[in-house]
């Protein structure tokens, strides 16, 4: 039996995304902002938190105000949201708490993969450093990785307060996380998205009894790698209807929500077993121009070294 997003509510971070085609095929970033508009449409009320609102975002807002014309009409709002501010989580919370009865649906969508100021491969600067692109703090006390602040902490930090409510309140509740194929693959290329997303599918995985302890529904919709980057040239891709229909999916079927981890790669879909799972299927994971950026990656590392 399904189960209805109608007339409730969701928090979903990383909403306020443009989009943005990629050049090379059918997949869009704005994956967060796109399920958004999917539980809007089916009556859910959402709550968005970002750095910024797009014009996209902006205009789905605008078709959706609060508070809406007409009782049991969806609305939507936005809270500007930095997510590795757990101050700011707490009042994204507290916001969507001002504006909704309750929420049902917690969305951490936000992400980041690997860019150049948050990259292993750019250590932070240094005096011996002084070029890196870099905008982790060598002096951090703690030390700080954004990409996996945004892409790990953030994500278990708003699970916290997720289940802090439901339980609270005595209430079911239902996380929806954004995995990949780097949760369970490894390249050299991205080691800390690599390790961002192993520590979410593996954190994922871990809450999977709460669904039928707690009645509080947990997964993780995971695809293809995809991203507008000229190492993923000549990948297969998904559309956003496809990555969206799972993440549908995995809110309202009722066999999913513990831990399950949903994986879509193009013209197929499983359930991905807790151990030995098989790998996806051939051709499905494909990056043809990864060789030759790993190639390089290699011969710097071997003539120069990496300047720490
Ligand atoms: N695009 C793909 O092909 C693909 C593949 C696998 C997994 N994913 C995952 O999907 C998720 C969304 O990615 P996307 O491709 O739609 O990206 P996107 O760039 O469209 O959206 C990411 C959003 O996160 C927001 N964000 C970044 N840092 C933030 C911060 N500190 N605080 C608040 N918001 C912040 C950005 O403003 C942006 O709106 C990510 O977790 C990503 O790893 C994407
Ligand atoms: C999750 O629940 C499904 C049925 O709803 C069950 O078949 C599966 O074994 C469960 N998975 C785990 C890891 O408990």
């Amino acid at each position: 039996m399904a189960l209805s997003v109608e007339g409730k509510h969701a928090l979903i971070t990383g909403a306020g995304s443009e989009g943005h085609a990629n050049g090379y095929g059918a997949v869009d970033t704005g994956i967060s902002l796109a399920f958004a508009q999917r539980l809007l449409q089916e009556g859910c009320s959402v709550v968005i938190g970002d750095l910024k609102l797009g014009a996209e975002a902006e205009a789905l807002l605008g078709s959706y105000p609060h508070p809406p014309p007409a009782a049991g009409r969806p609305s939507a709002i936005f809270h500007k949201t930095d997510v590795t501010s757990w101050p700011q989580l707490a009042s994204l919370f507290a916001a969507a708490l001002a504006a909704f009865p309750t929420l049902d649906i917690v969305v951490p969508g936000a992400g980041l993969y690997d860019p150049p100021w948050s990259s292993f491969w750019q250590p932070p600067r240094t005096a011996t450093n002084p070029d890196s692109a870099s905008r982790d703090k060598a002096d951090g006390e703690f030390g700080h990785y954004a990409v996996i602040d945004v892409n790990l902490v953030a994500p278990i930090r708003m699970s916290q307060l997720a289940i802090g409510h439901w339980t609270k309140r005595g209430q079911r509740g239902c996380i929806v996380h954004v995995g990949s194929v780097a949760g369970y693959l490894a390249e050299a290329a991205s080691p800390l998205y690599f390790a961002s997303k192993h520590g979410l599918h593996g954190f994922v995985r871990s809450l999977g009894d709460l669904r039928d302890e707690l009645g509080i529904r947990t997964g993780i919709w995971y695809q293809d790698p995809g991203r507008a980057d000229e190492i993923l040239q000549g990948c297969k891709w998904l559309t956003v209807d496809e990555i969206v229909q799972a993440m549908f999916d995995l809110t309202v079927k009722a066999e999913y929500g513990n831990g399950t981890i949903l994986e879509v790669t193009p013209g197929a879909t499983r359930v991905v077993p807790m151990f030995n799972a098989p790998p996806p299927k051939p051709g499905a994971v494909h990056m043809p121009a990864m060789g030759a950026f790993h190639e390089k990656l290699f011969d710097d590392l071997r003539s120069s070294g990496l300047d720490v």
